[in-house]
């Protein structure tokens, strides 16, 4: 972790500033340290050069099947690097930022990926953006092992913590993602709530979201898969338990699953350019195939939201120009309000401005 990150870090508990004491860097990277909150005394490590904030426990079955889950990526028991949900990280990263991200109205440097996983997308975004500060937060510390490849991204800073209590100030960011993260905590919209206090004014905020089930006939096959064949317990299940039956029932399911590829995912993401499955070959889709329904089974909560009900969630939280792609995508900038335009004083307005939403 790099000092400059202190600037926006706060702390999880109660919101205060975090005071470092650490071994002297290595090539301007703190490996170890301890910070300190000023003002509740707790004290969180710097481990390995990664900040530990993660406050309450509630969440460990979903992160200790999530971080099994990176562990098997790492080991390619999955899909090939650069290549992730079936997706090519490189150019999902560039179609944020050129439909969701790219023109938002900050000048703030810092990027916040949250959940962000082993953080390839947050690698990727700081490789595209140079001139970005991305940090790269998971519950898990799935980032740590891929840490080193981010070696040639200086302006990337992983951070592990929970988006229910991030250890950040309010409004710090210019740009905020959270990518199929925030409905697989015990309650989305607070986990939205949270993760949207870190965006500042004029910035933007993506998220990807389960889709309702109505509204998404693909998305409403892939949770029969969860509800019903694997009867609601796959994430009970011990993780390598999970991943053999996931291999046993894709491969059962292969033809359908090949059948899925050509007649409804293609088209279905043709126009996005970063599903690229024709150049996958048949065990690479079988691969992403087990990852994705690993993926599925994982998390204890799973929770699917419908388009009006995340377009409310925005509004309440001061948001326009909210958009869908219909496909889970959602996003919108943060509206700047008149007074803080006025004063120049920005968090200070949208402060007020929320105040007189909530009277
Ligand atoms: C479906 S994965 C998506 C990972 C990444 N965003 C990507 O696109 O590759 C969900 C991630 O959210 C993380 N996660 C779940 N609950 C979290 C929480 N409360 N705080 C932070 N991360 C969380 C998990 O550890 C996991 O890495
Ligand atoms: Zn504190």
């Amino acid at each position: 972790v790099k000092a400059s990150l202190l600037d926006i870090l706060a702390c999880p508990l109660c919101g205060r500033d975090l005071a470092l004491r650490a071994e002297p860097s290595v090539k301007g990277e703190i490996v170890t340290g301890i910070l300190e909150c000023a003002s509740c005394r707790k004290t969180f490590p710097i481990e390995r050069g990664v900040p530990r904030l993660s406050v309450g426990r509630e969440l460990t079955r979903t992160s200790r099947g999530f971080a099994a889950q990176w562990r098997l990526r790492r080991n390619r028991r999955f899909e090939r690097a650069g290549v992730l949900y079936g997706q090519d990280v490189a150019a999902l990263v560039a179609w944020l930022f050129q439909t969701c991200l790219g023109d938002a109205d900050s000048t703030l440097p810092w990027m916040l990926d949250a959940g962000c996983g082993t953080g390839e997308k947050a690698i990727a975004c700081a490789r595209q953006h140079p001139d970005l500060q991305v940090v790269a937060m998971d519950i898990t510390d799935a980032c740590d092992v891929w840490a080193t490849a981010s070696a040639g991204a200086p302006n990337v800073h992983f951070v592990q913590a929970d988006v229910m209590h991030p250890p950040f100030k309010p409004r710090s960011f210019g740009r905020v993602m959270s990518w199929g993260v925030l409905h697989h905590t015990p309650n989305t919209r607070t986990a939205f709530e949270r993760a949207a206090s870190l965006v500042s004014d004029g910035g933007r905020l993506v998220v990807w979201l389960y889709p309702d089930p109505r509204e998404d006939a693909l998305a409403a096959a892939y949770y029969r898969v969860r509800d019903r064949h694997f009867l609601g317990i796959g994430h009970k299940l011990p993780n390598l338990l999970r991943f053999w039956l996931v291999r046993l029932y894709t491969m059962a399911l292969a033809p359908i699953f090949l059948r899925y590829f050509t007649r409804v995912i293609k088209p279905r993401y043709r126009a996005s350019g970063y599903v690229r499955l024709d150049n996958l070959t048949f065990f690479e889709k079988y691969n992403t195939m087990t990852f994705i329904l690993y993926d599925n089974l994982t998390p204890e909560f799973q929770f699917r939201h419908t388009r009006d009900e995340v377009k409310q969630w925005f509004e309440a939280q001061g948001f326009g120009s909210l958009q869908t792609d219909g496909l889970g995508h959602h996003w919108g900038q943060r509206v700047r309000s008149a007074a803080a335009l006025n004063r120049g004083d920005a968090s200070q307005a949208a402060s007020d401005s929320e105040l007189a939403r909530a009277f």
